[in-house]
């Protein structure tokens, strides 16, 4: 008899709980503001999460030609061109002033690169992460190989000098062949 009492304050409860929960949140009580801070734990379960997920799914597996001098500078002009820099910055290029408006911010990737794979950073740019400002560039239709070449120029971005950048990004990309350019109007 004492068990089912105990049980039945248990559900009680989890009722309430549940009541309370649903009122917080649909009654508008939570704050969905950008500059709303969570508890602590909360920050700290996100992170391991994403951490968790990126590991998991990241599957893809690097090109061979991720060190090739070309293939980087590649990459440094679809980094620019795909506006990354905004978000990001870049050696010698600072971040758009919006993006410290963002919660979580974009971090600095020169400085998290070495800690990550490059299938990790693949999965991440290809799919973004979900609830922060991290785009999907997937969901655009960016190519694997263009995103790829991306993770070669970002794995690279400790040891890139402002001077290369600038002139990697300022190198007209290579001609694209077997295009014909659009017919005029008659
Ligand atoms: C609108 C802003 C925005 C743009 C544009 C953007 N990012 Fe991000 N990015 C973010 C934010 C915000 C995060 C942090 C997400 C988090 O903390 O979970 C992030 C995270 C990342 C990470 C994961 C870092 C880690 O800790 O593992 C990588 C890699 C990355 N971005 C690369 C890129 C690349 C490459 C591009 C361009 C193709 C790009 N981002 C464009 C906002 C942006």
């Amino acid at each position: 008899m004492k068990t089912l009492k105990f049980l039945a304050l248990i559900g009680l409860l989890c009722i309430l709980g549940a009541v309370g929960a649903a009122v917080f949140f649909f009654g508008g009580f939570y704050s969905v503001a950008g500059t709303a801070a969570e508890p602590k734990f909360v920050d700290w379960a996100m992170i391991q999460t994403r951490q968790a997920s990126i590991a998991r799914h990241a599957k893809d597996r690097a090109p061979a030609n991720l060190g090739d001098a070309e293939f980087i500078k590649e990459g440094a002009r679809a980094y620019t061109k795909r506006g990354c820099v905004h978000c990001h910055g870049a050696p010698g290029v600072e971040w758009s002033k919006f993006s410290e408006g963002l919660r979580p911010d974009p971090p600095d990737l020169h400085e998290i690169v070495d800690n990550r794979e490059p299938r990790e950073l693949f999965w991440v740019i290809k799919n973004g992460i979900k609830m922060t400002g991290m785009p999907s560039f997937g969901a655009i239709e960016v190519p694997d190989q263009e995103i790829w070449s991306i993770v070669a120029f970002i794995k690279k971005l400790p040891t890139v000098k402002d001077e290369d950048y600038k002139a990697w990004t300022e190198e007209p990309a290579s001609p694209v062949t077997g295009t014909t350019p659009p017919a005029g109007n008659p």
